[in-house]
């Protein structure tokens, strides 16, 4: 039996418009935001090319604390303001970097990580967290990239309610 487990996409946008619709599709009916992020983590991790680390971390007690994701085991409390997750959380604007050796207090969680993209998530005004993906490629993630990402947190904003600790 032949088994297909790569989806060959023609371009960036195929690619993230496939995976935004997919996101879509699984979080619009669920109504646990655990389960929600946990898929959005895996979609991600299955759909994204050259990618080593993707996830959460979450803003409780004037902190981030890691949430659900796929890569290897990561730190597990980040001070707002500090390191390219604290930094997208404290300014509320995404980070993004091409190469992370040059990024002042980077936090290296995974050695092979080279360059990320964090991307604040907030509702109502309310800061929920950050999504966090990293690459072991220099310069993997441009403005289209971004783009693209900062719809995949939109779509999460649109549809989960996330619990009072997070705010
Ligand atoms: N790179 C992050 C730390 C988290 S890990 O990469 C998973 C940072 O500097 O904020």
């Amino acid at each position: 039996m032949e088994k297909i487990d790569k989806i060959i996409f023609e371009s960036k946008e195929e690619r993230y418009d496939y995976l935004n619709m997919m996101l879509e599709g699984l979080i619009s009916e669920e109504k646990d935001w655990l389960a929600n992020l946990s898929n959005a983590s895996a979609l991600m991790w299955m759909l994204m090319e050259d990618i080593n680390w993707v996830g959460f971390y979450l803003y409780k007690n004037s902190e981030l604390v890691l949430g659900p994701f796929q890569g290897k085991p990561a730190c597990t409390h980040i001070e707002i303001g500090k390191g390219v997750c604290g930094t997208a959380a404290g300014t509320r604007i995404t980070q993004l970097v091409r190469d992370v050796h040059e990024f002042p207090g980077h936090i290296a969680c995974d050695s092979e990580s080279n360059s990320e993209i964090v991307v604040p998530i907030i509702k109502n005004n309310n800061l929920i967290g950050v999504l966090d993906i990293d690459s072991p490629i220099l310069n993997a993630f441009n403005e289209e990239d971004q783009k693209f990402i900062e719809k995949s947190v939109s779509i999460l904003v649109k549809y989960i309610e996330f619990p009072n600790e997070f705010i």
